[in-house]
């Protein structure tokens, strides 16, 4: 008896738009563990030495230009990670070329208006998008969802917690990252300074886990900032309150040896905490910890997370095997995060201005 072999399915083509540090340290150790259903066939860098020195890493083409990956039929997923500005129209470009799936890093884009552009795109090409909030894929967090129950109509704080050695160490441990900008010397003294710093923050680092915390907030479109404060070198310690909810975002990024990242929800006889996994590092899930009454169950590690979460979940929906994600939710997690940080920047603002006036009258 003859055994006919079943043809190999081939994997699905990857293109990246953006080759800098969050490809070269996050995106493409990811993908080496899941070369039987993705394979890296085309690097795009703006910077022409970025773009062929990544793309001979991994084998692929390489080019400098938006068009000529957009063009290339063996690119079937498209990940933007070019710097923030840029995602929203390399997003609705992607979608019109008519590619299988999207993965913009976050944020995907940097105003409500450019956020409802992508809605658009995305709904008139039926192209599926992902937001890389890597949070949302970690497998820790998707099994506490299955078993936290009421958890959500219950809770009354949540705390983000972040504590973080600067991005360089991380990246520096996966790989030697081509071209990395020189680190600058902020100016504390100069609010626009601490504005953008803390702009940043909000856009850049607790948007991780602003979907996470609206997950928990019915009444997030109440949202608002009792305190915001930035902290030296970079970081902030926020507090947020809706008629129900009191929410705590702190981070810092200093010269830690012990990172930890914490996401809590606390209800009346309910509580959850997952122990996140830094940046950059991909060795296991999270691990997620709900208590209720005096029982506590714990769920993971699991071999891997967000980041490779988000890989596995584009694979699905490009082969068909998953429906996409509402843009609706995105939507809502662009304009939660946007809300609190230009609130955050205000009370900044308004706090500087209260010191300088204290301190002339002192003076
Ligand atoms: N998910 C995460 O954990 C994580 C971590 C770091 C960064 N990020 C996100 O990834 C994105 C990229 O960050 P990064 O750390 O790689 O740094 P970066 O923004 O400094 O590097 C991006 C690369 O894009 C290139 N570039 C510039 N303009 C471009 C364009 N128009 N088209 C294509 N490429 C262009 C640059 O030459 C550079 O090589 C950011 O949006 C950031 O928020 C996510």
């Amino acid at each position: 008896m003859s055994h006919i072999a079943a043809p190999a399915v081939r994997p699905l083509g990857v293109g990246i738009l953006g080759a800098g540090p969050v490809t070269q340290a996050i995106h493409l150790p990811a993908l080496a563990r899941l070369r039987d259903i993705l394979e890296v066939r085309h690097i795009m860098d703006v910077d022409p030495a970025v773009a062929s020195s990544v793309a001979s890493r991994v084998g692929s083409a390489s080019s400098t230009s938006l068009e000529a990956l957009l063009a290339d039929p063996a690119v079937d997923i498209v990940a933007v990670c070019s710097p923030h500005q840029f995602h929203a129209d390399q997003v609705i470009a992607a979608c019109r070329a008519g590619k299988k799936a999207v993965l913009c890093e976050k944020p995907f884009a940097m105003n409500g208006e450019e956020a409802a552009r992508i809605a658009d795109a995305s709904a008139a090409t039926g192209v599926p998008i992902l937001v890389g909030a890597m949070h949302t894929f970690d497998p820790g967090w998707l099994a506490a969802e299955q078993h936290w129950g009421d958890l959500p109509e219950q809770v009354h704080t949540i705390r983000s917690s972040i504590v973080l050695p600067p991005n360089a160490r991380f990246e520096d441990f996966a790989t030697e990252i081509i071209t990395r900008p020189a680190p600058a010397k902020p100016d504390y003294s100069d609010i626009e300074v601490i504005k953008a710093m803390m702009q940043g923050g909000i856009m850049g680092l607790a948007i991780h886990d602003l979907p996470l915390v609206r997950r928990f907030t019915p009444d997030f479109g109440a949202v608002e900032v009792l305190q915001a404060r930035h902290v030296r070198p970079f970081g902030y310690a926020v507090s947020l309150r809706t008629p129900t909810r009191v929410i705590e975002l702190r981070a810092v990024m200093n010269s830690t040896w012990k990172p930890e990242w914490t996401f809590e929800a606390i209800g009346d006889d309910s509580a959850l905490r997952i122990d996140f996994t830094p940046s950059y590092v991909q060795a296991g899930s999270a691990v997620a910890t709900f208590s209720r009454g005096g029982e506590t169950t714990t769920f993971g590690p699991y071999g891997h997370n967000g980041y490779e979460g988000e890989w596995r979940e584009l694979a699905e929906l490009a082969s068909g095997g998953r429906r996409a994600p509402s843009a609706q939710a995105l939507i809502d997690d662009l304009t939660f995060a946007l809300a609190i940080s230009e609130a955050t920047v205000q009370n900044v603002a308004a706090g500087h201005l209260a010191d300088t006036e204290k301190a002339g009258a002192t003076a």
